[in-house]
């Protein structure tokens, strides 16, 4: 039986309070904090650069999963991972040259993750796979948390998971997964869930019991 991850998105946490943000919501159980980096160009939003990032960084003792939703990425590479990024995720569709990418992140020594966005076929990562750690099938367009999940992206999942075959890449889902659809993906093949709104809902830093309430209901 594959391990489920549950990886709360920052981006619905309140701006003013990250630090404990972040620290509540490992103590109720988040098993990744999930960064999502945007940059008003590849996405119609701005969000965390690496100052940012290397801010979070001593707060998060488990993972730190960072989402680079920006193009150009490659010039940026460098600076996330020396802000502290265990896992660095580029976007296939940030430019020509993916493979180069992924092999950038690798040399920084940091896991490498590549992201689908949901209009772009299955395809477009078979032969990155070899230097991959994890897929990421978006199952919204990315640019703003609180989105509805987008169905097809299920049929995705499950065939990428015939695709990666036993090799070791997580599968990772980000975008509308709430109690409802965390069992779709799931059971098509997903181990690692991003979830933004769904954790943070009717929650605080005064108040996170409700974080976990939410963490173990998706
Ligand atoms: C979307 C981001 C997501 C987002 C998820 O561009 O990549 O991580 O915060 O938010 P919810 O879970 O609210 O859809
Ligand atoms: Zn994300």
């Amino acid at each position: 039986d594959r391990k489920i991850r549950i990886a709360p998105s920052i981006l619905s946490a309140d701006f003013a309070n990250f630090g404990q943000e972040i620290q509540a919501i490992e103590a109720q159980g988040a098993d990744w904090v999930h960064v999502d980096v945007m940059d008003g160009h590849f996405v119609p939003n701005l969000t965390f650069g690496p100052p940012a990032v290397k801010a979070f960084r001593p707060h998060v003792k488990s993972f730190m999963d960072v989402h680079l939703m920006i193009a150009p990425v490659d010039p940026y590479i460098d600076a996330y991972a020396e802000a502290g990024a265990d896992m660095i995720t580029a976007h296939v569709e940030a430019g020509p040259h993916p493979h180069r990418t992924l092999q950038a992140i690798r040399a920084t020594g940091k896991k490498a993750g590549i992201a689908l966005n949901p209009g772009t076929p299955l395809e477009a990562v078979d032969y990155l796979l070899d230097l991959a750690d994890m897929v990421l099938v978006m199952t919204v367009n990315p640019g703003f948390g609180g989105q509805k999940f987008i169905h097809n992206q299920v049929d995705k999942v499950a065939r990428l998971r015939a695709m990666i075959g036993d090799r070791p890449i997580h599968i990772q889902v980000d975008g509308g997964i709430d109690p409802t659809t965390a069992p779709l993906v799931a059971k098509a093949g997903a181990d690692v869930l991003v979830a933004g709104s769904a954790v943070f809902k009717g929650g605080s830093v005064q108040d996170p019991q409700v974080y976990g309430e939410n963490i173990r209901a998706i």
